[in-house]
């Protein structure tokens, strides 16, 4: 048997000694919120560079401590099809660590006045989030940066 596959168990276990300093006023300070940024493009995978695509609606769903998947916020592209999600507390989530389990989602098919190329697509537009960072912003106090990487049609 193997002595170099980690129990889950201990991992989640080390997880917590990690995130908990962070999260609380250690290291790096209180972390008060996640801000998910990225855009989209009229294109067959969503990705740029393309058209954008404008006033279409974003989620951000994340994996809890608990293991559920919920929708922690959502917003719509601007004119330029760029988003940017911000969530304050995001319950069960522990903020301040490299992996974000979060996921950046668009429900297809898209009107096709907004992108013809996604108007007769079923499924959803999926891209993973990667954390670039945090930031002080005035009234939010300290946030964590989070960027779509590279989206991927789900059926
Ligand atoms: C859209 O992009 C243009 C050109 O880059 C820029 O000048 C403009 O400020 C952007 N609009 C928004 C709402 O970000
Ligand atoms: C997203 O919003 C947050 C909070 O308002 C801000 O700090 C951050 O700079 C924004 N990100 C982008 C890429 O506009
Ligand atoms: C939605 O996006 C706008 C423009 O970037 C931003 O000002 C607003 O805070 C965002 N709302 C949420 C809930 O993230
Ligand atoms: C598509 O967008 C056009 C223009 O905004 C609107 O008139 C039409 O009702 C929309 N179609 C659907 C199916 O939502």
């Amino acid at each position: 048997m193997a002595c170099n596959s980690i129990s889950p168990f201990f991992l989640i276990v080390l997880l917590f000694a990690v995130a908990t300093p962070l999260a609380h006023g250690g290291l790096i300070g209180r972390i008060n919120g996640l801000s998910v940024s990225g855009q989209l493009c009229c294109t067959s995978t969503g990705n740029c560079p393309g058209q954008g695509l404008v006033g279409v609606v974003v989620r951000l769903n994340c994996r809890r401590i608990a293991g559920v998947s919920t929708t922690l916020g959502q917003n719509t592209t601007d004119v330029n099809g760029s988003f940017n999600i911000t969530v304050l507390r995001p319950q069960g989530l522990i903020l301040g660590l490299p992996l974000i389990p979060c996921v950046v989602t668009v429900q297809l098919p898209l009107n096709a006045t907004v992108c013809s190329a996604l108007s007769t697509t079923n499924g959803v537009l999926v891209s993973a989030v990667r954390g670039v960072g945090t930031t002080v912003s005035g009234t939010l106090g300290r946030i964590q940066l989070a960027t779509a990487t590279d989206f991927s049609l789900r059926a």
